[in-house]
């Protein structure tokens, strides 16, 4: 799929391509060759990531772990084989033979003959670690109940009323499940299908989507985030032009003459910051009649953003702080007033309006509590509390549609033509 590799490329720092295979000496699994008996120099390979990379003067000690074993394996290797590319999160493979270790932190080590870099791991790159957040689920991340529900379509017998004992939908977003996740692994990313029940026929919706997400820990600021947003749209937009150039040349040439300009336009200039309060004002002021008038309190809709962009001279534009009633129960409280906000940011583009939308999440526990309870929301996402109960961490994130994404870089006007089988209401082709 265009670009759909560059995007995850952009992401996820370790590459997966693959190297010359070659048959195997015993491969084994981190935990069978830390729990091997014939310690005496049998060949062997193992495979996985790089935990730790130490390196001496005339020694090198990798910790590498395959998902096995909680405990890594000890690779000890001449320096010779020292490199940038063995660096924590790479893939490797490594041959060698599992000897006695002489140290007493652990009974075998591998020392190294051969080490093959499968996957490297750019430590240039922020490292995000790739989860599979799960499609069926029983959360309303959005709450805004545009959910299509999940039951089987014949009657099961099961004697509960739903299939999975409590009402389950197909998921608008994994958000709270990264947001799990980055508890464990700092920062985390999806890309994935996301489903909306939402009645509309424009052309930047549909029902099924595909989304990146990301999110990360220790984030204090949506000047942070607003680097990673700005940073992961101009990454992978340069390596789509650069992987596929005659694929953009062709839909620029054909559908969106003028288009490449307008995209060099965006990526060599930085994108700009307004708040929401700025941007009514810029709204309430321009002669342009609008179809929904702008207020203080009222969403934009996509004339005002699309008129924003224009404003802001058809530069990428974030619009933060947006008002605490407009915005779902996680993004952060900005304790303001009276007009009240919450530190919501969506990246507005040119021809599309929203492709980015993220915030900083409420990591304090008591004004998620009381945010819940408002909701009537409490006793659904009691584990979604817990998480602010132990060791909750300053964290946000941010979510990218992966066709308005499409659209905006190829200049294609309709959403449904950068998807080869759009779902939209009353429409199920095939
Ligand atoms: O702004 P949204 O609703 O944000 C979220 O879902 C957050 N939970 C993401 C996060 O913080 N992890 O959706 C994110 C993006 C939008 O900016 C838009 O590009 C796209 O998803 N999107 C749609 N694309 C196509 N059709 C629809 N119906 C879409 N709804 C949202
Ligand atoms: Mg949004």
């Amino acid at each position: 799929m265009l670009g759909a590799r560059c995007l995850l490329r952009a992401l996820r720092s370790c590459s997966s391509a693959p190297c010359p295979r070659h048959t195997p000496s015993a491969k084994l699994s981190v935990r069978d060759a830390l729990g091997a008996q014939n310690t005496s120099g049998e060949r062997v390979k193992v495979q996985g990531w790089i935990r730790s990379v130490r390196s001496q003067k005339e020694v090198l000690f990798l910790h590498i772990n395959d998902g096995s074993s909680l405990e890594s394996l000890q690779v000890v290797a001449d320096s010779s084989f020292d490199s940038k590319e063995l660096a924590f999160g790479s893939s490797v493979e490594v041959q060698g033979q599992l000897v006695k270790s002489p140290s007493k932190r652990q009974n075998v080590e591998l020392k190294a003959e051969k080490i093959e870099v499968v996957g490297n791991c750019d430590a240039k790159d922020s490292g995000f670690v790739h989860i599979h957040t799960p499609i069926i689920t029983s959360n309303d991340c959005e709450g805004a109940g545009e959910l299509f529900q999940v039951e089987p379509s014949s009657k099961v017998k099961v004697p509960e009323e739903n299939f999975f004992n409590v009402p389950a939908f197909l998921t608008v977003s994994g958000q709270l499940h990264l947001e799990v996740m980055s508890g464990a692994f700092t920062q985390v990313f999806t890309f994935g299908p996301t489903f909306r029940a939402e009645n509309s026929q424009s052309r930047r919706h549909l029902a099924e989507f595909y989304m990146v997400e990301a999110e990360i820990s220790f984030v204090e600021s949506l000047q942070d985030l607003m680097q990673v947003m700005e940073r992961l749209f101009k990454t992978a937009t340069m390596l789509v032009l650069s992987n596929c150039p005659e694929d953009v040349e062709l839909c620029h040439r054909f559908i969106a003459p003028g288009q490449k300009d307008r995209l060099e336009h965006m990526l060599k200039n930085n994108f700009l910051i307004i708040s929401y309060t700025e941007a009514v004002e810029i709204l309430k002021q321009a002669s342009q009649n609008f179809t929904f008038t702008p207020e203080w309190g009222v969403d934009l809709h996509t004339e005002h953003e699309k008129f924003l962009v224009k404003h802001c001279g058809n530069i990428p534009v974030f619009v933060v702080n947006y008002p605490l009633a407009l915005k779902p129960f996680y993004m952060r409280d900005n304790e303001d007033g009276p007009q009240h906000t919450v530190a919501a940011v969506d990246l507005l583009v040119p021809g599309v309006g929203e492709l980015f939308g993220g915030s900083l999440r409420e990591e304090r526990y008591h004004f998620l509590e009381q945010r819940l309870a408002r909701s009537g929301l409490t006793e659904a996402y009691q584990w979604y509390l817990d998480l602010r109960r132990f060791g909750s961490v300053p964290h946000g994130g941010f979510g990218m549609g992966f066709e308005r994404y499409l659209q905006c870089i190829l200049g294609i006007d309709n959403i449904k033509d950068v998807i080869p089988f759009p779902r939209f209401t009353h429409s199920c082709l095939l």
